[in-house]
C-alpha cells in the first residue's frame, strides 16, 4: 500500500469510528457540474450547482465533449464556492466523494480526476459513489428521519426503475423500464411537441393545462408486472403527432402532453405502489429528476397514501443532479468502510 493510501485507511477508520464526518462531495455524470458540503451525510451545508443547458439547448441534446470541457472550466470554481457557503476551509474537510457512474465517460472522467488530485494532495479518504445510490440517497438529506427499509422509486433521464431498499447500500430491483428511461421519453416527446431540450419540465408545465384524457395509448403486456416500457407510447405519440401535421390538422400540443405526462406517470406510480405492498413496506420515496414533475408527486403521494405509506419526495433541487446527494451515499459507504483507491476508473454504465 502506498503511504497515501495507508494514510486514508486510518483515516477512514477513525471516521467511521467516530461515526461523523464533513464530505467535500463532486458530481459531473451529465450536463451539470456540482459540489457540495455534507455533515453526516444528513446536513446539507453547501450545494452549488452550475448547470450546463443553455449551452446544450442550442444543440439539441447533451454533446458529450462539451460537457467534460465545461465540467473542468467549472470545478476549481465551484468548489471553492461550496467551502465558502458552507463556511468552512480546506482543512474542516475529512473526505471527498465522487460519482463515478453511470454516465458519460469523458464527463465522469473530469470530476474523478479532480476528486483524486484533491485527496491525495490532501490525505483524505476517497469515495466512489454510483449516482443512481446518490438520486436515492438525496431522500435522506431531505428527510432526516427517513430510515431504510423502503421503496424508491427512481426516475431520470438514463434510468427508471422501482428499487428496494433493504438498507444503507443494499438495493434489489423490483422493477425496471425495458427500454426508454421516463425522462428520456418526456424528451423526446417534448421535442415532438416542439419544446426546446430538455422538454421534461416544460412539458409538464404544458401538461397542466390540457386535458388528459384527449388521447389513450395502449398498454403494453409485460412479463414482470413492475416492469415499464416508454418506447411503444413514445413511437404513438410521435406518429400521430406526425399524421395530424400531414393532413395539415392542428396539434392539439398541450392535451398530448397531459394525455402522454398521464400515461407514464400512471405506470410509474401505480408499479411503484404496487411493489411496495407487495414487499411488505410502509414507505415510498421518489427520486431522480422526474421525481419534479408535478403529476407524478400528486399521483404519488395520493396512491401511496390510500395504500397506508408515508410518501417522501425531495424538493426538486435534490432530485435533478446535484451534489448533496452524493454526499450522503458518500457518507453511507464511508461508514461501511468502502473507500476508493487511487486508480479507481470511472464506469459508465454500472448500475445499482
Ligand atoms: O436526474 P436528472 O437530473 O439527470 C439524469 O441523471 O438523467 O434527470 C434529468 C431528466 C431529464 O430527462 C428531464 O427532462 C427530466 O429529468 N425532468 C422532468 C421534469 N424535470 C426534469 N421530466 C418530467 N417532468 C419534470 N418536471
Ligand atoms: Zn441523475
Amino acid at each position: 500500500m502506498s503511504s497515501y493510501e495507508s494514510r486514508a485507511r486510518q483515516k477512514a477508520d477513525a471516521l467511521k469510528m467516530s461515526g461523523h464526518a464533513l464530505i467535500l462531495a463532486v458530481e459531473s455524470s451529465c450536463d451539470e457540474t456540482a459540489v457540495a458540503v455534507v455533515a453526516d451525510g444528513r446536513r446539507v451545508l453547501s450545494n452549488e450547482i452550475a448547470s450546463q443547458i443553455a449551452k446544450h439547448a442550442q444543440f439539441g441534446g447533451v454533446v458529450p465533449e462539451i460537457a467534460s470541457r465545461m465540467h473542468v472550466e467549472a470545478l476549481d470554481l465551484l468548489a471553492d464556492q461550496a467551502l465558502q457557503a458552507a463556511h468552512v476551509s480546506p482543512d474542516d474537510i475529512d473526505a471527498v466523494a465522487v460519482t463515478n457512474g453511470p454516465g458519460l465517460v469523458g464527463a465522469l472522467l473530469t470530476g474523478l480526476s479532480w476528486a483524486k488530485s484533491y485527496a491525495y494532495a490532501r490525505d483524505l479518504p476517497l469515495i466512489a459513489v454510483n449516482h443512481i445510490e446518490g438520486h436515492v440517497s438525496a431522500n435522506y438529506v431531505a428527510h432526516p428521519d427517513l430510515e431504510p427499509p423502503f421503496v424508491c422509486l427512481v426516475a431520470s433521464g438514463g434510468h427508471s426503475h422501482i428499487s428496494l431498499v433493504r438498507d444503507y447500500g443494499q438495493y434489489e430491483t423490483l422493477g425496471r423500464t425495458l427500454d426508454d428511461a421516463a425522462g428520456e421519453a418526456f424528451d423526446k416527446v417534448a421535442r415532438v411537441l416542439s419544446l426546446p431540450y430538455p422538454g421534461g419540465p416544460l412539458l409538464d408545465r404544458l401538461a397542466e393545462t390540457g386535458d388528459d384524457l384527449a388521447y389513450s395509448f395502449p398498454k403494453p403486456k409485460l412479463d414482470n408486472p413492475y416492469d415499464f416500457s416508454f418506447s411503444g407510447v413514445k413511437t404513438a405519440v410521435i406518429q400521430m403527432a406526425h399524421n395530424l401535421r400531414q393532413r395539415g390538422e392542428e396539434i392539439r400540443a398541450a392535451d398530448f402532453a397531459a394525455s402522454f405526462r398521464r400515461y407514464v406517470v400512471d405506470e410509474l406510480t401505480v408499479k411503484a405502489v404496487s411493489a411496495a405492498w407487495q414487499a411488505g413496506v410502509d414507505k415510498i420515496a421518489a427520486a431522480g429528476g422526474v421525481a419534479s414533475n408535478m403529476l407524478l408527486r400528486r399521483e404519488l403521494t395520493r396512491r401511496g397514501q390510500e395504500a397506508g405509506m408515508s410518501v417522501f419526495l425531495p424538493p426538486p433541487i435534490l432530485c435533478t443532479d446535484n451534489g448533496a446527494m452524493i454526499g450522503s451515499a458518500g457518507f453511507y459507504r464511508l461508514m461501511r468502510g468502502e473507500i476508493a483507491p487511487l486508480d479507481v476508473n470511472a464506469q459508465p454504465s454500472r448500475s445499482a
